[in-house]
């Protein structure tokens, strides 16, 4: 039997990963700064990371939702105190589509409404109401189509006040820093207005932070740059450094009922391990400070690169817009310079989304190499 080909591959098998690097199966020696799809945030087979996961393993590794679980407490206090959303709770799943489609639920069991609000060019996941609120009509099957779903342009102030008068909105949704899209951002005044709009009309702020969440931008949320409060933040990718993790923080407005939301494998044992493992590096590295000067290191050296059009992002979640399709640019970054990138929905941009802890000898490595493919 075959497998369902809906991924185009590389011809390349790794079979070993350490920090910023993976290797091939033959040997070669490759540098990440792709992260996994913006999965890998302390770096990969961190020993504190393994050694949470084999511990955790030795002694139980999974059982359900229907007994006390102390390491989800755990996770959620550590998710707590290094965020700074006090009075939040935490609901697990297992991706950032399951976290996306439980926010909006959670939204319209809170406020009885239905329309949802969300942005040309966001990504939010592919079950069946955050792939409604994608705005990629490929992916959208047939059944998917709703009548709930507003998709306006982005940064559009009018527009969403329009909408706001016209309809009954249950949530909006946004993304921090748009990744897939091509690594774009909010203006504040459009995010104040969102704040605003959510406020007068009893609907929900849903930041998306599956990709620029957790410490990417250099804040635990690329939100927090708006000094603005979500009502709900959803989370997975770099939450479980690989493990499929995935997170809804809840503002304390809400009220929980039992069987509200659920999940056979959320916050399981293991998922908790290695939760936690991310958590405690992130704070005790300062992943979030090395983020914070890389990124803006990284992004000022972009900028002066001939054939770079346009360097956009925050942190470690940076969008480098060339002159140019960037297919074969990358396509020479990893076969020539062994340099793995990210694409973007706009075709001339790469996205680079490294570990946290990449070093400013990696980012050169990039920079150079860089220089050297555009030349
Ligand atoms: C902003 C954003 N939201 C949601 C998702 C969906 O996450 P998952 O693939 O874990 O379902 C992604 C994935 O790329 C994303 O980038």
């Amino acid at each position: 039997m075959s497998l369902f080909k809906v991924y185009p591959l590389f011809d390349i098998e790794i079979t070993k990963g350490k920090g910023s690097f993976v290797w091939g199966a033959e040997g070669t020696k490759y540098l990440d700064l792709y992260g996994g799809h913006a999965v890998i945030s302390i770096g990969h087979s961190h020993p504190h990371y393994v050694s949470k996961i084999s511990e955790q393993l030795n002694n139980v590794g999974f059982y359900s939702n229907s007994v006390q679980i102390p390491q989800q407490k755990e996770l959620a206090d550590k998710l707590v105190a290094l965020s700074g959303k006090e009075g939040y709770e935490l609901f697990f799943c297992n991706s950032g589509a399951e976290a996306n489609e439980n926010a909006l639920k959670l939204a319209s069991f809170y406020n009885g409404k239905k329309k949802v609000i969300s942005f040309s060019k966001g990504f939010h996941g592919r079950t069946s109401l955050a792939v409604a609120v994608t705005d990629n009509p490929n992916i959208v099957a047939p059944v998917n189509e709703t009548d709930n779903t507003i998709i306006l342009p982005f940064n559009d102030e009018e527009a969403l006040e329009n909408a706001f008068a016209e309809n009954e909105i249950s949530s909006v949704i946004i993304e921090g820093i748009q990744g897939i899209g091509g690594i774009y951002l909010p203006t504040q005044s459009f995010m104040d207005k969102i704040r605003s709009l959510c406020d007068k009309h009893n609907a929900i702020y849903i930041a998306d932070s599956v990709q620029c969440g957790y410490g990417r931008s250099g804040k635990f949320f690329a939100h927090d740059y708006y000094n603005i409060d979500a009502d709900i933040y959803t989370m997975a990718k770099g939450m479980g450094n690989g493990f499929p993790v995935g997170g809804v923080l809840i503002s304390p407005k809400f009220e929980a009922k039992f069987g509200m939301l659920g999940t056979t494998f959320g916050g399981n044992h293991l998922a908790c391990a290695a939760g936690i493992a991310v958590l405690d590096i992130l704070k005790e590295e300062n992943l979030l400070e090395n983020a914070t000067s890389l990124g803006e290191y990284a992004i000022n050296e972009l900028k002066g690169i001939s054939g770079v059009k346009e360097v956009r992002g925050r942190g470690l979640m940076i969008g480098i817009e060339l002159d140019q399709e960037a297919g074969p640019i990358r396509g020479k970054l990893l076969k020539e310079h062994k340099i793995f990138s990210g694409s973007a929905s706009n075709k001339n941009t790469i996205r680079l989304l490294p570990a946290l802890n990449v070093g400013k000898e990696e980012i050169d490595t990039f920079i150079n190499a860089l220089k050297e493919v555009l030349k």
